[in-house]
């Protein structure tokens, strides 16, 4: 089948979701799939990855690199370009098996119609690359002007980064280059461009952008064009540039990058016979994820809406190391561990934020920028009605996060074997992530468990609770793993700390189902209210409010935003019998908004656990087609927070391996149990196990896993 995503006709109210689900991407930078000609106001971004600045107080982001694809054309002086000038007919297509992205589109002029085509890809075989083929044609004779060049007044969200540029053009190549105001950081956008007819070329130097002005008499129905290779650096880079840009051809460099991908595709495509729908939205989920992998770079991990964009800070949330490290774990190992790598290289951002709350050990940041910084906020969404910041405690509250590194490294080590990292900083982590926790437990006098008090769990909604059964369980996990990895893996260096951690993990409060089979999600969780969430969504004054926090309207409510107990069994499905993880299912699906794209992939797979893919079925498919739906959720309160939803895409693929074909490991190996959606025949993929390529044969819910 082909990988094919089209929209035909232009509708300009699809600019934001298009730029989100035509993105193309190399894990250096992201580019949204907006149009040549389309400007800031259209939110045209080639976001960096992992390049943080502040501009005055406003929220720090990472940052839009100068935008080299910028061209439009003029037929007889008059210009002709989206949205403005409505066209005959318009097509965006997104390859993705081949990471291209391209459009055509027709105008109907005075004299006649244009057609301007434009193929173009984020260079997946050298990093630092973009290309463009832009193509025009007229059906009639016309004076035909293409301007094309680096626009330096990017978009931003809190903006401006750039406060000084520097714009020129040396030996046939442009260049603008902007630094930015908090680090001085400075990110160059590149461009060298061939034509393949002769014109008239002349150049503009401005202060934020250069323009190359392409004049030509253009004969009736032949086609004009232009190919730019563009090349995007920064003063952050670890990595040199290969080549320059003036000696490669876009043939060339296309030829290399569709490899790249091909080579990309052999691990990771996943066939499903039976069901075109499900195959082609779960390889789209698979496309993103390797649009956003931290390939060949190091100290980087992945934003909360990948390179899509400065939504959500560009900062690193919980998503990464509980919703995606696991597919770059089974496909491309180095991946997961260089998403690691920056938890350890941020642990001392983690120790600092801990003190900051006079706690212990390494306390990660909810949104973590670059050195661990804390992007988040404690005013962190906008109220629609007094238009104040509203003081939220995702940042104080949210102590999940440090235990879902942990857990996300012993699903890496356990997937890879690879042992070696504890040595390298992760074995220092986890003990400060346990102290961390310890550090959070309480005793009622004559009690004797420990309770952790004042909490936010996976669901935002409910803020400053007791005793969240998620938050309680992922703290044990973290004591149990520290206990266990100080047995097997270290001498007597930690000795000391062993019997406070074997207290800590044996006598922390864990939940149990109450008698009907239930595990209240918090203290007290019971007594709120309970109600639909369709009516607490009728109790809505405005569309845009936040639903959470102190006056939200699931605040009282039983309505959670969120997978959180169910997220909890479907990471310890060994500790529940079925009947209880079905139960709890049952009863939290009607209170869950699902208000967060994180949610869905967890009902799905503890639905899987729970042998019922027909209810696991529906949420595979909204967490694989997250980016493939139009309406997504796009604010909280008045904050945007639009993008692509990676965690979304690396759950679908936990729901679709993990879950449907029943990948597990026992005694060492890679066991399938397969529990496939009723109109699927099979599954067929692979996965990288322990340094082995697998093969997996799913058929007829029959499993067979083969080394190859
Ligand atoms: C969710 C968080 C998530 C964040 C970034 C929020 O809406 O509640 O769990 O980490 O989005 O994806």
């Amino acid at each position: 089948m082909d990988f094919i995503l089209t929209e035909i006709a232009f509708d300009r109210d699809n600019i934001p979701w298009n730029g989100n689900r035509f993105l193309i991407g190399n894990g250096y930078f992201g580019i949204r799939g907006t149009l040549e000609e389309y400007t800031k106001e259209n939110m045209c971004a080639v976001n960096m990855a992992g390049i943080y600045d502040r501009a005055g107080d406003a929220w720090r982001e990472t940052v839009n690199a100068p935008n080299p694809l910028y061209t439009y054309v003029k037929v007889n002086g008059k210009k002709y370009a989206l949205p403005e000038n409505e066209p005959v007919s318009h097509e965006q297509t997104l390859d993705f098996e081949k990471g291209l992205h391209s459009r055509k589109t027709v105008w109907q002029t005075e004299d006649g119609r244009i057609t301007v085509k434009c193929e173009r890809f984020a260079s997946m075989s050298r990093r630092h690359l973009i290309s463009m083929r832009y193509t025009f044609a007229a059906d009639f004779e016309c004076d035909a002007e293409i301007i094309t060049g680096i626009d330096g007044d990017v978009w931003d969200i809190n903006g401006p980064h750039f406060v000084k540029f520097n714009s020129g053009s040396e030996d046939g190549v442009n260049y603008v280059e902007g630094i930015t105001g908090e680090k001085h950081i400075s990110v160059t956008a590149r461009d060298s461009v061939k034509l393949d007819f002769d014109a008239e070329c002349s150049g503009d130097v401005c202060e934020k952008a250069v323009y190359r002005r392409i004049v030509f008499k253009a004969e009736p129905h032949k086609e004009y064009c232009i190919e730019k290779i563009a090349e995007i650096t920064t003063s952050e880079d670890d990595f040199e540039p290969i080549g320059d840009i003036r000696d490669i051809t876009y043939q060339e460099l296309k030829a290399e990058h569709t490899a790249a991908w091909e080579k990309i595709w052999d691990i990771s495509k996943i066939t499903i016979d039976g069901d075109d729908d499900a195959m082609y939205a779960l390889n789209y989920s698979i496309y993103h994820l390797n649009c956003i992998a931290p390939r060949e770079m190091k100290g980087k991990s992945i934003a909360a809406r990948g390179l899509s964009g400065q939504v959500y800070k560009g900062a690193v949330f919980w998503d990464t190391e509980m919703f995606m490290i696991d597919y770059y774990i089974y496909t491309e190992p180095q991946i997961a561990k260089t998403l690691l790598q920056y938890r350890i290289d941020t642990l001392d951002g983690a120790r600092q934020k801990a003190k900051e709350y006079g706690l212990k050990g390494a306390y990660y940041a909810w949104e973590s920028q670059d050195g661990g910084y804390e992007g988040c906020s404690d005013y962190n969404v906008t109220d629609v009605f007094t238009k104040r910041p509203m003081r939220t405690y995702f940042r104080d509250k949210q102590y999940h996060v440090s235990a879902a590194i942990v857990y996300g490294l012993m699903k890496y080590i356990k997937g890879t074997g690879d042992y070696d990292i504890l040595n390298e900083g992760a074995m220092e982590m986890v003990i400060e992530c346990a102290e961390f926790y310890r550090s959070l437990l309480i005793k009622k006098a004559d009690e004797r468990y420990y309770e952790i008090h004042d909490v936010v769990g996976p669901d935002e909604y409910h803020e400053r609770v007791n005793n969240n059964s998620y938050t309680n369980r992922m703290a044990k996990f973290v004591f149990d793993t520290a206990l266990e990895l100080m047995e097997k893996y270290t001498s007597d260096e930690y000795n000391s700390l062993k019997p406070m951690l074997q207290d800590s993990a044996e006598n922390i409060f864990i939940r149990q189902p109450n008698d009907s089979g239930i595990i209240e999600q918090f203290d007290g969780y019971f007594r709120l209210e309970d109600v639909s969430v369709d009516e607490v969504r009728s109790r809505l004054i405005d569309p845009k409010e936040y639903w959470g926090g102190a006056y939200g309207v699931a605040a009282d409510t039983q309505v959670i935003k969120q997978a959180d107990v169910v997220a909890m069994l479907s990471m310890f499905k060994d500790d529940y019998a079925s009947e209880i993880m079905e139960k709890n299912l049952e009863y939290y699906e009607p209170r869950t908004e699902h208000g967060s794209s994180l949610s869905a992939c967890m009902y799905s797979l503890l639905s899987c656990y729970t042998n019922n893919p027909k209810t696991a079925y529906p949420m595979f498919m909204k967490s694989a087609r997250a980016d493939l739906t139009k309406g997504g959720k796009e604010w909280a309160g008045l904050v945007y927070i639009g993008g692509t939803h990676p965690a979304s895409a690396g759950g679908a693929w936990i729901a679709a391996v993990k879950g449907f074909a029943g990948i597990t490991e026992e005694d060492g190996k890679l066991i399938c149990k397969p529990n496939l959606p009723e109109k699927w025949n099979g599954m067929r993929f692979k996965l990288i196990y322990k340094n082995k390529l697998y093969l997996i044969e799913v058929q007829n819910n029959s499993g067979a896993v083969m080394i190859i």
